[in-house]
């Protein structure tokens, strides 16, 4: 079996609105500095390229959490595999992710970084697939809405591959 990677989105749409969306975000926080908090790995290409693009003031920290479950489902406990190095208190966050998919993940994660005192939380994702969704999460900034498809590239992974393809496309298999 082999498999092909289908364009879904191009590395310039992708760019394109990404540089919008670091547009409107700097204008939502004039006067104020952001802390981005990126959620690894998938999350960490968006951010480079998200971060490069504001123009208010811009702290980051990393975390990873990886979700219980069995097979491809998620079940929303989260496990912390690499905690933030710094406080929250505060601080206006933003949590990036590469995709919101049944929103598990996020929200467990919301709820738990809530307890640390920032003066705001704010979710930010490069792509979510609203029809997944099983747990609500309030997502306050979205580059794409995009169907039910397993998608790959830009940190996005299938099997640790492929997440350094600079578009989003979708796997095939013939
Ligand atoms: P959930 O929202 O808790 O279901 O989990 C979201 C996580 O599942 C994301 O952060 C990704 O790591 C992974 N994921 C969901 N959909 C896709 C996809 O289409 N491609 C690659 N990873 C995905
Ligand atoms: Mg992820």
């Amino acid at each position: 079996m082999s498999e092909k990677v289908r364009v879904l989105l191009s590395e310039e749409e992708v760019d394109q609105k990404i540089s919008e969306l670091g547009a409107k975000i700097s204008r939502d926080y004039e006067g104020k500095s952001v802390h981005m908090i990126c959620i690894l790995k998938g999350g960490a290409w968006f951010m480079c390229e998200l971060s490069k693009r504001m123009t208010v003031p811009v702290s980051c920290d990393f975390m990873s959490v990886s979700s219980y479950g069995s097979g491809t489902e998620s079940s929303g406990v989260i496990k912390i595999n690499k905690d933030l190095d710094e406080p929250l208190d505060g601080k206006d966050v933003l949590i990036v992710e590469d995709i919101v998919d049944s929103g598990r993940t996020l929200s467990h994660l919301c709820d738990l970084l809530k307890h640390r005192n920032p003066a705001s939380i704010r979710i930010c994702t490069l792509l979510d697939k609203p029809s997944r969704r099983v747990k609500a999460v309030n997502v306050d900034y979205t580059a794409f809405q995009i169907p039910d498809e397993f998608v790959v590239g830009y940190g996005l992974d299938y099997d640790q591959k492929y997440r350094t393809l600079p578009y989003i496309g979708v796997v095939e298999f013939d």
